[in-house]
């Protein structure tokens, strides 16, 4: 590890110079916490297609892909001719435009509980909405969510992200006491939290593939059940679909699930690599929010926001949708990768990992023993996450390939086979040096 050190410090001069300012200037020298990383992240400079470019000139194969929101990408064609148009017509309008039509239009018709739609800017105020929407719908106060699950960093639902689950995640959140967390993929430990709760229940939000908490699909039967419960007890089912949404399909995970989710948000993906976040709901849900139809008491107020439905951000999600489409292939070209990841990273590493994920996303858990099984976010933190920070390290400072220390990869349209032959050579070297 000290060798590695050496080497990154050596091809990153820089960058250490550069981010020793960020450090004066802000905290932690970082704006989202885990961008940071030991000794110092480098400082980019530019990217473009499947790399990220640093200030010292080297190149990184990135699977990080913009907190896995550029799926066609960095700067990708299309995209940038149509944000390069929208630039000369003025960036930013702060009233109506078409350009907010055009987005919505694609993602009603590929997404059914869109009956209405609510752009904000970042997958945060999405889930916050979504959550006084539910509240305000229901009359009622409590909220549940998933152990380990991540909807961003609103003062209702940072709660229980991190292991043990149960220790505040921050001081100064205002709501914790209404907010409770259940065991992902475990139906009867669920349930049963959900009956305590039962009368005051407002709603349950999960995703439905945990994404920060370890890259772990949920199970159909299990969604369904609390999806289930939630509804036949006057609760609100959220689906939070901010990575998932038009991640595996051109539309949402639920649709595969048998799924009937009553608000579902979406983020990422649908900016098309610009700050976006989305509430979509039934009708019967959104008129809460109607400030023309709903009489002031018991609405919600969903509506704020500098910056929502800012031109570049509905050019951007626009154009990419459409390249989505029109590409049928990029789906299963995405699988593909994914899956050839998946199944060499595993039998490299011979019984010391476990990788998870599902379509274009994969996240290598380093195991204790072979057997071991990756379906919570509990199980993922019992893994050497400490591993894989190192293996991610490795790779960043020796073979020009990044992945956010610790976090899951996403394959985009810009990467081919070629890169799973690389990962793979940098893991079966990572596998020998253990
Ligand atoms: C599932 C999920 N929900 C919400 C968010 C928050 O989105 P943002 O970072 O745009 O605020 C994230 C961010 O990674 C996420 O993964």
């Amino acid at each position: 590890m000290e060798n590695t050190e050496r080497t990154y410090r050596q091809k990153t001069p820089k960058s250490a110079k550069i981010f020793a300012r960020s450090q004066k200037l802000h905290v932690n020298g970082v704006h989202h916490n885990i961008r940071f990383f030991e000794p110092y992240p480098f400082v980019t400079r530019a990217a473009s297609g499947k790399f990220l470019i640093d200030v010292d000139s080297n190149k990184y194969v990135d699977y990080w892909m913009g907190h896995w929101s550029l799926i066609l990408g960095h700067a990708a064609a299309g995209v940038y001719e149509s944000v390069r148009e929208q630039l000369k017509q003025g960036w930013m309008y702060g009233t109506v435009n078409e350009q907010t039509m055009e987005l919505s239009e694609k993602i009603a018709s590929a997404v059914p509980v869109a009956e209405k739609i609510r752009y904000v800017t970042s997958g945060t105020e999405a889930t916050m909405y979504a959550v006084r929407l539910a509240r305000a719908v229901t009359g009622r106060k409590i909220v549940a969510k998933i152990d380990g699950g991540w909807h961003g960093y609103t003062s209702d639902l940072l709660k229980t992200v991190n292991w043990p689950f149960s220790k505040s995640e921050s001081r100064g959140l205002t709501d914790e006491r209404h907010i409770i967390s259940l065991p992902y993929n475990d139906v009867e430990g669920s349930i049963e939290i959900l009956k305590k709760a039962r009368k005051d229940l407002a709603a349950v939000i999960i995703e439905p593939m945990l994404g920060g908490g370890g890259c772990i699909p949920a199970r159909k039967d299990y969604l369904k059940a609390v999806q289930e419960y939630a509804k036949d007890n006057g609760a609100i089912f959220v689906l939070d679909e901010i990575v998932t949404g038009f991640r595996f399909r051109h539309g949402c995970m639920y649709a595969t699930m048998g799924l009937d989710p009553d608000i579902v948000t979406l983020g990422k993906i649908v900016g098309g690599g610009f700050p976006i976040g989305v509430i979509c709901a039934k009708d019967e849900i959104f008129k809460y929010a109607d400030t023309k139809k709903f009489p002031k008491e018991g609405r919600a107020y969903i509506g704020g926001g500098t910056f929502s439905a800012n031109p570049m951000s509905m050019t951007a999600g626009s154009r990419t949708l459409e390249i989505l489409k029109r590409k049928k292939s990029i789906y299963s070209k995405l699988e593909s990768l994914g899956r050839k990841t998946r199944n060499a990273l595993t039998k490299v590493f011979d019984g010391k990992v476990v990788v998870t994920g599902t379509g274009s996303l994969f996240m290598t858990h380093f195991v204790a023993d072979g057997t071991a099984q990756v379906q919570s976010a509990a199980d993922a933190a019992r893994c050497d996450t400490h591993l894989l920070q190192q293996f991610h390290f490795e790779m960043i400072a020796k073979d020009g390939i990044f992945f956010l220390p610790g976090k899951l990869g996403a394959f985009s349209d810009a990467h081919t086979d070629d890169d799973v032959k690389s990962l793979t050579a940098s893991a079966e070297k990572f596998r020998q040096s253990l």
